[in-house]
């Protein structure tokens, strides 16, 4: 995926830097080819941990795991060596009733006017799937709980059959019996890192970004790549929409952001928000749920939205 990026070649889409242009773009029928990029944030409504908020985010919280770091939770060198903490967390967060967010039925209802070119999640909780977002215009770039693998016989676990082993296993870590003998370790189909994202990652990034003609953020620090790279292969006159409690994006978020970015030919220098030069990102400090609820009201979706929202279901554990 090479860098489009070219600031003279910029076309200035919005009228001004605010959720009001953005909504007057999308009611233009210009826009028709929008990506949602989704993150943690998206899912604390539903009540499921993000990463990074201090306080409330998971990585404050692992203290009596005696991590080396907080992330070594999620990396799979340590998780092969040291699998119980990482399975001592999934065993509090199965299990209990989590409802896709006003927010992912905004996407869902982005799809169904035909205006979702695709949604890239980070997240693994699946709640787009559960609002009913198509499949195909779905990317799990972490990859997903619903299912689960014997990492030593391959062997296809369901998620029922994981949670299963989770809460009937008292605290030991869950192994196969789909073999005889295997007592291989069984892993959700999510990405650790150290691990490769699933092909579609990259099959459908590709060619998306290029294509894209607005690009909304939700949820997320964008602290992470390769993911944190898709809003830079946009096209340099892309509005690019921020929904989240705080500015995240910029290139001093990344501790060696600068040097990531160079290494994988990045030129655009991050979003811009507020400086002299901004011409398309626009930022909205609120909740996503709040966000996409005013976002529907400038396009007159709220009924819309507040349908799909009262009729959506909770995830099943089966
Ligand atoms: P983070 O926890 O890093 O970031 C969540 C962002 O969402 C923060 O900027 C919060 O301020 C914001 N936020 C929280 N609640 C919000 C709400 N209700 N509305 C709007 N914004 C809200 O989560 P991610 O960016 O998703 O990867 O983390 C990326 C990756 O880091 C994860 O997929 C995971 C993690 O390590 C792996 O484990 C491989």
């Amino acid at each position: 995926m090479g860098s489009s990026y070219s600031s003279s070649r910029a076309e200035k889409i919005l009228d001004d830097l605010t959720l009001e242009s953005v909504a007057d773009y999308i009611k233009s029928g210009k826009c028709q080819n929008i990506i949602t990029m989704i993150g943690a944030g998206m899912s604390t409504a539903a009540g499921i941990p993000d990463f990074r908020s201090p306080g409330s985010g998971l990585y404050d919280n692992l203290g009596k795991y005696n991590l080396p770091f907080p992330q070594a939770m999620f990396e799979i060198h340590y998780f092969k060596r040291h699998p119980e903490p990482f399975y001592d967390i999934a065993r509090q967060l199965i299990d209990r009733e989590y409802k896709p967010t006003k927010a992912h039925c905004f996407i869902k209802l982005l799809s169904d006017k035909g205006l979702l070119l695709r949604n890239y999640s980070q997240n693994v909780d699946g709640l787009e799937i559960q609002a009913g977002l198509p499949d195909k215009l779905n990317v799990e770039a972490h990859g997903t709980i619903r299912t689960s693998t014997c990492m030593k016989c391959k062997a296809a676990y369901s998620m029922g059959e994981m949670r299963e082993k989770l809460l009937d296993g008292g605290e030991g870590v869950p192994t196969c019996d789909k073999k005889e003998g295997c007592l291989g370790l069984i892993k959700p189909d999510v990405v650790l890192f150290g691990e490769a994202l699933p092909r579609r990652y990259a099959q459908y990034s590709n060619s998306d970004m290029g294509r894209c003609d607005l690009l909304i953020i939700m949820g997320t620090s964008l602290q992470v790549y390769p993911f944190c790279g898709l809003p830079h292969y946009t096209q340099p006159s892309c509005p690019r929409l921020l929904i989240n409690l705080m500015k995240v994006g910029q290139d001093p978020d990344v501790p060696s952001g600068w040097f990531i970015r160079k290494m994988m030919g990045i030129k655009d220098p991050g979003l811009d928000f507020d400086s002299s030069h901004a011409y398309r990102d626009v930022f909205v400090q609120t909740t996503c749920d709040a966000g996409v609820e005013k976002l529907a009201s400038l396009l007159g979706w709220t009924d819309e939205l507040n349908k799909l929202t009262a009729e959506v279901k909770p995830m099943t554990w089966s």
